[in-house]
């Protein structure tokens, strides 16, 4: 694989968000991408990056873009970029995305919108790259098909964190058939100012709207394959699909609470597996501990070193102590154990703002670059 020689330069929709300031941050310092745009809306257009963002990052404002002007977000203001990460509010995000790619830029987006798109892979890049594949076949959708642009989506934060594990257990032991996933959810995965403070404090909120439905759905397109249609699909013989796990059914049911967490989604989890015996708890911990995905072997620059750490104290993960693992790009693991009603149960902890959403989009860029989806 080749590295690329010369700088890339990218821009950054939504970059005065909870999102968008950790793309900022990570850009800032980035090998291969050099921050050229920033985007945001028309109440932020205009003013010098540091007066328009309400900046909430533990580290300071990079120096390069605190006086970069910001744009609107118009496919016009950001021709020189190669690549387009969005942290736009989805109340927004479907057009402008949508127009971006018309205008042949690729996209890298933490949006919704398009997660559910038959054409537009959501990929978490510690899980399944391979359906970069799909890009050909969307960007032949258009009349003349586009030569650079595309969606890439990642997925919702709290999908993100537990499909690492679930991969890494499928692909040690073979096909999951069921998963029960309950939720402790941060306050900065609804943005910012999020969940009011007397909404949140002292309190455990048992409802996030459309988000046990996105990890059920988001689950399966993540984990299953591709596939070729026959002569009888709308898309005619021989187009991709995704394939949903449609060849092992996977029965997922999520349960998502909001706690008074400023950063880090843990997830209490049980699996079922379809081989029998199931493997035993220690067999898990060390099949997780080994996990080194394919954005690790292309030699990603933001592809955590280590992807899963497993805790063997009883009290771990947590998220103020686990939360900036590997720089919040890796996954924390404790309490592997037998569960009484599926097979095996543990607990999960991500960051939601970096592997949960701008760390996700940028090593998926970097596997599109990698994999020369991404023409510059
Ligand atoms: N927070 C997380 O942990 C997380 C994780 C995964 C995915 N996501 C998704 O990522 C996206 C961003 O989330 P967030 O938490 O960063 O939200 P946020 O803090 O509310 O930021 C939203 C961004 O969208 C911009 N925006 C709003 N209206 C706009 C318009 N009309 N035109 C152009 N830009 C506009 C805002 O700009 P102004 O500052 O100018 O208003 C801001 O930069 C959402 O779709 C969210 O669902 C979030």
């Amino acid at each position: 694989m080749q590295h690329p020689t010369a700088p890339i330069p990218v821009g950054v929709l939504g970059a005065t968000g909870t999102v968008g300031q950790r793309f900022v941050t990570l850009l800032a310092v980035h090998p291969w991408f050099v921050l050229h745009a920033l985007g945001a809306s028309p109440r932020s257009a205009g003013r010098p990056y540091a007066q328009a963002v309400n900046w909430k990052q533990t580290t300071p404002i990079p120096a390069a873009v605190r006086d970069v002007v910001v744009r609107e977000c118009v496919p016009e203001a950001f021709r020189e970029c190669t690549i387009v990460f969005s942290g736009l509010d989805a109340d927004v995000a479907g057009d402008i995305e949508a127009a971006f790619r018309a205008a042949d830029l690729a996209v890298f987006s933490n949006a919704k919108n398009f997660r559910r798109d038959p054409h537009v892979p959501l990929i978490v890049p510690l899980v399944n790259t391979a359906h970069l594949a799909m890009i050909p076949q969307q960007q032949a959708q258009f009349t003349p098909p586009l030569a650079r642009g595309f969606i890439v989506t990642n997925a919702n934060c709290s999908t993100t964190g537990y499909v690492v594990p679930l991969h890494a257990l499928e692909r040690a032991f073979g096909p999951l058939e069921a998963v029960l996933v309950t939720t402790l959810q941060a306050i900065s995965g609804a943005g910012y100012p999020g969940v009011p403070s007397l909404d949140i404090i002292d309190n455990v909120v048992p409802y996030i709207a459309g988000e046990e439905e996105k990890i059920e759905w988001e689950t399966l397109k993540i984990l299953g394959g591709l596939s070729r249609a026959d002569a009888s699909s709308p898309g005619g013989a021989g187009a991709l699909a995704f394939d949903m796990h449609a060849a092992h059914p996977l029965r997922v049911s999520a349960a998502c609470n909001r706690v008074p967490v400023i950063d880090g989604h843990t997830e209490c989890v049980s699996v079922r597996f379809a081989r029998r015996p199931p493997p035993s708890p220690q067999q898990v911990r060390e099949a997780l501990a080994a996990f080194a995905p394919d954005a690790q072997a292309l030699g990603c620059p933001s592809a955590p070193r280590r992807t899963i750490v497993v805790h063997e104290e009883p009290d771990r993960p947590q998220p103020r102590l686990d939360r900036y693992y590997q720089d919040g790009a890796g996954v924390s693991v404790g309490r592997v154990r037998q569960c009484a009603v599926l097979d095996i149960k543990f607990v999960v902890l991500a960051n939601n703002v970096s592997i949960g959403a701008a760390t996700s989009s940028i090593i998926n860029a970097e596997v599109a670059v990698l994999k020369n989806v991404v023409k510059y």
